[in-house]
């Protein structure tokens, strides 16, 4: 199946949550995964070649490629079967290079904050992912939720968000996510994510079982 990481807000966590639901796919789910890398930033890609530089073992491959690069993918993606692809996108929604990946994706998940600003942008990003491909399973994450703060608009906008898709539990804003590279997650983070990506699974992911 295809999953994308998509909001158009940059830093609203997208690269973070793709390394961290691979590594979770990977390590604790046991499932084949092939991460694509079409941010600009192609910050996974970094990571990738930088674990492989100390003689890390490589979990799943990463591919860094442009939105160009996606029809001359597209074909092979659609056979991918058991495997699981994350698509890292760039943070923008200006280019029609994202038409035949939002319509190829089997599910699509979208990391967000509660301000106006992140509010704003995750609508916007979602109409136009519902405009091309109306079908498509949608589940927000609330992230770097920080703990001594009250958010004032938080229950309108899960309100808002939850006529769209889906919202899950939120994650912490805390340091340790930022330590997250292509071979491991720390440690300390497991207990704070682990609710959001069962629900993800569970909901999305996992095949129900055949009789
Ligand atoms: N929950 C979190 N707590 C602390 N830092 C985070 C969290 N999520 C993301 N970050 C950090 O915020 C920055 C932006 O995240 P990133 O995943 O690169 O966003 P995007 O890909 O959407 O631009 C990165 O430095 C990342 O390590
Ligand atoms: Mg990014």
């Amino acid at each position: 199946m295809v999953i994308i990481i998509g909001n158009q807000k940059g830093g609203a966590g997208k690269s973070t949550l793709t390394l961290l639901l691979a590594n979770y796919l990977v390590q604790v789910k046991k499932r084949k995964v092939t991460v694509i890398d079409m941010d600009y930033q192609q910050s996974i890609a970094q990571k990738f070649e930088k674990a492989k530089l100390l003689e890390n073992p490589e979990p799943y491959e990463v591919i860094a490629a442009s939105l160009d690069d996606y029809p001359a993918m597209e074909d092979l993606l659609y056979n991918s079967g058991e495997q699981v692809v994350l698509i890292d996108l760039p943070g923008k929604l200006d280019d029609d290079g994202l038409i035949p990946v939002f319509r190829s994706a089997n599910l699509v998940i979208c990391p967000f904050s509660y301000d106006e600003f992140s509010f704003n942008s995750t609508i916007l990003f979602s109409v136009v992912l519902r405009k091309i491909n109306p079908e498509v399973m949608l589940t927000y994450v609330p992230n770097r939720i920080k703990a001594n703060v009250r958010y004032e608009t938080q229950l309108e906008v899960d309100e808002q968000l939850q006529k769209l898709g889906s919202v899950t539990p939120v994650l912490p804003d805390r340091i340790d996510f930022q330590r997250t590279n292509t071979f491991q997650t720390p440690l300390s983070l497991i207990p704070a994510i682990r609710p959001v990506f069962e629900i993800i699974y569970q909901n999305h992911i996992a095949k129900p079982a055949t009789p």
